[in-house]
């Protein structure tokens, strides 16, 4: 490979580099509801995920009175999807 060659690959790299990283940047940040910082939820905050998620239901169900919505996707480990929120003091 000669030199002109050479810095041609170079430049074709970092160029799709750049645009990789454009790219990840701007990629849409999550929408899933993150679980609030708050008297219901603080408890969970410290506790293994597994651990913490055996509890959700008994709130967000029929029968604890807060049901998760129709269209709600398989709710198998609810942390998976809902992140903790920035914990606020
Ligand atoms: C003691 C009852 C209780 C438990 C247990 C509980 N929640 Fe909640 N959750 C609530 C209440 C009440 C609200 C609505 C008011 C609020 O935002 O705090 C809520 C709201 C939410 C929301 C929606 C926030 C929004 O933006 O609409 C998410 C997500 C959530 N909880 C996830 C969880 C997860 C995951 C768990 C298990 C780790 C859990 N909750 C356990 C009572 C509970
Ligand atoms: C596969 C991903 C996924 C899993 C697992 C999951 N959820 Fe969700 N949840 C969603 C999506 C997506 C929505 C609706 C869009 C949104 O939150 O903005 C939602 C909505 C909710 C809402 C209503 C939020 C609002 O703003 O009204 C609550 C409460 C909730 N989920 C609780 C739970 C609980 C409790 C579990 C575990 C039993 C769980 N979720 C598991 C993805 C998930």
């Amino acid at each position: 490979m000669n030199k002109k060659k050479a810095t041609i690959y170079n430049i074709l790299f970092l160029a799709v580099s750049a645009a990789i990283l454009i790219f990840l940047w701007m990629a849409p940040p999550e929408t899933t509801a993150k679980i609030p910082y708050d008297e219901n939820h603080k408890a969970f905050y410290d506790m293994p995920k597994k651990e913490a998620e055996k509890k959700c239901q008994q709130c967000h169900s029929k029968e604890g009175g807060m049901p998760l919505p129709k269209d709600h996707p398989p709710k198998y480990r609810c942390l998976f999807c809902h992140k903790k929120s920035e914990r606020r003091p």
